[in-house]
């Protein structure tokens, strides 16, 4: 079997293929890098046949796309993606055949809802679904993040025994991959705790999503134009890779991003739910933004301000075409507690909107004084 780990940075693309054939799949290649690989590839004699992104990556711009333009081999992610300009929709169990060798796809949300782990033989790619040591995991409170599905595709490596290695997405220590069984033994995602207990542990940790961190998902999201050539950290100039990872608190993927996220936030006005309220009976009623996660709006568990427009905040840099056409027209944002509404705000203010407001308490307070709500 052909397997490569390119890249000693944080950021790892991998090379999957078969030594007879010499036909080869290429998994989550950076947009930096795409000639570099092309090149290698076309100089050993090898056959690209498909390209995957694991997930839609938030902290650097995937080259996924890009290579499939330039090998005219077809670009794949995991069949719920919200990508555009995907070739390949991979449902879970699928089998790819690569030359004599057999890659299988598991679907393993939780970092996003379209991760995916690729087994060939003993090697599980894992993407961000699964880090090294420390590292634990891809952080679960980025937009899409899911800590109770995360739990469900953890129990899903039941089934491949310890000698199974683990080949991440990202390293921050320097470590290339290591035996299942010992990332049993050492990795705090493999701590023996209940679903409901996962998902308490997870949301104490949680943090707020970069600004930043929303232009790289518009832009492998196929919702915005990608800056090929760099990387999304140094461009911004928000930490680089593992900089500021949280080992074991799964607070990594190049995120932190305090420094990048409290300038515009700290300056976004407030208002009180009341006063939300108040503006939204009278004439020229402002926009109510809703930018939580579609249960948390409707359904079973879900519950909104009256006349709230949901856009989830991930997909919020592919929709601002439902938002009021003029830049004055305020716009009041709300999500859960507060949180994700200021990013969102934040975000709408550096796209040109000039009267952003953020809900203070979100939807939580608004419920706690009596305001309107529907499912
Ligand atoms: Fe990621």
């Amino acid at each position: 079997m052909i397997f490569e780990q390119i890249g000693p940075a944080a950021c790892r693309s991998y090379l999957v293929g078969c030594d007879e054939t010499k036909r080869v799949i290429l998994v989550d290649p950076l947009a930096e890098d795409v000639g570099g690989v092309l090149e290698r590839v076309e100089g050993e004699g090898l056959t690209l046949d498909l390209i995957v992104d694991t997930h839609t990556h938030a902290d650097h711009h995937s080259g996924g796309r890009d290579a499939a333009e330039r090998s005219g081999a077809p670009y794949a992610l995991h069949a719920t993606t919200e990508c555009r300009g995907v070739d390949e929709r991979l449902e879970d169990g699928r089998v790819l055949e690569v030359g004599r060798e057999r890659v299988e796809v598991i679907h393993t949300p939780g970092h996003t809802p379209d991760s995916l782990t690729l087994r060939a033989g003993t090697h599980l790619l894992t993407g961000d679904f699964l880090f090294l040591a420390q590292d634990g995991a891809g952080r679960l409170d980025l937009p899409g993040g899911d800590a109770a599905a995360h739990w469900d595709s953890l129990q899903k490596l039941s089934q491949f025994d310890d000698v199974h290695r683990v080949w991440p997405g990202h390293d921050y220590q320097g470590q290339t991959d290591a035996t299942l069984g010992l990332e049993r033994r050492r990795n705090p995602r493999f701590l023996n705790v209940s679903r409901e207990e996962y998902v308490t542990w997870q949301r104490a940790i949680a943090m707020p999503t970069p600004v930043w961190m929303l232009d790289v998902i518009a832009a492998n999201m196929g919702t915005a134009v990608a800056h090929a050539s760099h990387h999304a950290a140094a461009e911004t100039a928000a930490p680089p890779d593992g900089a500021s990872c949280a080992p074991g608190g799964g607070a990594s993927e190049g995120g932190g991003g305090g420094a990048c996220a409290a300038g515009p936030i700290a300056s976004i006005p407030l208002v009180l739910p009341e006063e939300a309220h108040r503006r939204r009976a009278g004439d020229a009623a402002p926009f109510l933004l809703d930018v939580r996660e579609p249960w948390e709006y409707s359904g079973p568990h879900g519950q909104h301000a009256v006349g709230a427009h949901l856009i989830p905040l991930a997909q919020l840099p592919g929709r601002l075409e439902e938002l009021p056409t003029n830049a004055e027209d305020e716009v009041l944002v709300i999500c859960k507690s507060g949180g994700r509404s200021a990013q969102a705000a934040a975000y709408l203010i550096q796209h040109g909107r000039r009267r952003v407001f953020n809900v203070a308490t979100g939807t939580d307070g608004w419920v706690a004084c009596g305001l309107p709500i529907e499912n």
